[in-house]
């Protein structure tokens, strides 16, 4: 792995597995059972120049939870770059205060340019339409877990994505991802004109996975394993895109769509915020509380992912279990009313 996670293309599946595996041991201190100061004196610098509620907290309480401290900024507005300072005099200013920046900009190709001018670790948040790294490795992370507890294996699973493919960058690092294990099934489901791009398309099907396009849920996916669908990108379209589109609803993953056309071992993911105004027609809430619905089960896998991509970009992980204390204070067994027991 290189000093900086820019893109899953900088991963091997040996370097995936690696971090998968320091995940799961982050989930003491992730579940709020146990104590680390392992990062004590270290600083995170959290730029983020585009909205965000989980990668930016998410990153924040991963690296306080190794014992480090957070500094945060957030919207052009309270940055410097409002007064027209670049990316490269940003980063190498930056990296004179901390030890490992996390950055998210609404422009492909920022945070690699930022990330140039730098040797303190930077990983990617999100950077425009194009990639979300640490958010692939969690939902990766979450298959894993939620398969292992169905008793299901990667290899042969059949996966739908669905959504807005050309926009979301978190299907675009995923696939990348799932496309270095063993050979599955990937069905791809877009509005027409946000399909996935085809690059990625003949880049998993040349890696050996039967891919297939369809224009419509309206189908048997009784072999489905997991259903990951996306929120509709607004702010990424075009003027002359945004003007009439509205998403029907016979791409919303719902209730009924699950119960008639999925089995009762199909999880949903979504990498979340799901739009719940009424014509977003996105992930519908009425399969809240259903044990399917794996998406808080996947918010919360992005603590220890992060903390393991934290744990092995300034190389503490194998610290870790040297400095473990037991919490000192109350913690509920579930986290949320809704939870399922597992
Ligand atoms: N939160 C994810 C992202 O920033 C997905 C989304 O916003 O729809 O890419
Ligand atoms: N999944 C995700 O990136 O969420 P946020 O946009 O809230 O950070």
């Amino acid at each position: 792995m290189s000093s900086h996670l820019l893109s899953v293309d900088s991963l091997s599946r040996d370097h995936v597995d690696h971090l998968l595996r320091v995940a799961a041991r982050m989930e003491p201190i992730a579940q709020r059972r146990q104590v680390t100061r392992v990062l004590e004196g270290a600083v995170l610098g959290n730029l983020f120049f585009e909205a965000s509620t989980r990668t930016r907290v998410s990153f924040n309480a991963a690296f306080c939870r190794l014992g480090g401290s957070v500094c945060d900024t957030t919207g052009f507005t309270f940055s410097s770059m409002a007064k027209g300072e670049s990316l490269y005099d940003t980063s190498r200013v930056m990296s004179g205060y901390c030890d490992a920046i996390v950055m998210r900009h609404p422009e492909q190709g920022s945070v690699a340019e930022f990330a140039a001018a730098t040797h303190v670790p930077v990983i990617n948040g999100g950077d425009g339409p194009g990639e979300h790294p640490s958010q692939a490795l969690l939902d990766l992370y979450t298959i894993d877990k939620e398969f292992t507890r169905l008793g299901k294996s990667l290899a042969g699973a059949h996966v739908l994505l669905t959504g807005d493919l050309r926009y979301g960058r978190t299907v675009h690092s995923l696939i990348k991802l799932l496309s270095l294990y063993a050979p599955m099934r990937l069905t791809l489901v877009a509005p027409p004109g946000l399909e996935m791009p085809s690059h990625l398309i003949d880049l998993v099907a040349s890696r050996g996975h039967r891919v297939e396009q369809r224009d419509s849920l309206a189908s048997d996916f009784s072999d489905l394993d997991v259903v990951y669908t996306t929120r509709i990108q607004k702010e990424r379209f075009t003027a002359e895109m945004s003007e009439g589109f509205s998403l029907s609803r016979d791409f919303t993953v719902d209730r009924a769509f699950l119960d008639a056309r999925c089995s009762d071992t199909t999880i949903v993911m979504h990498p979340l915020p799901r739009d719940s105004r009424p014509d977003a027609n996105d992930l519908d809430v009425d399969l809240n509380g259903d044990p399917r619905l794996a998406i808080f089960r996947q918010t919360d896998n992005g603590i220890p992912v992060r903390m393991a991509i934290f744990a092995t970009l300034l190389q503490v992980e194998e610290l870790i279990e040297k400095d473990l204390r037991p919490v000192r204070w109350f913690v509920p067994g579930r986290v949320g009313v809704d939870d399922a027991p597992f």
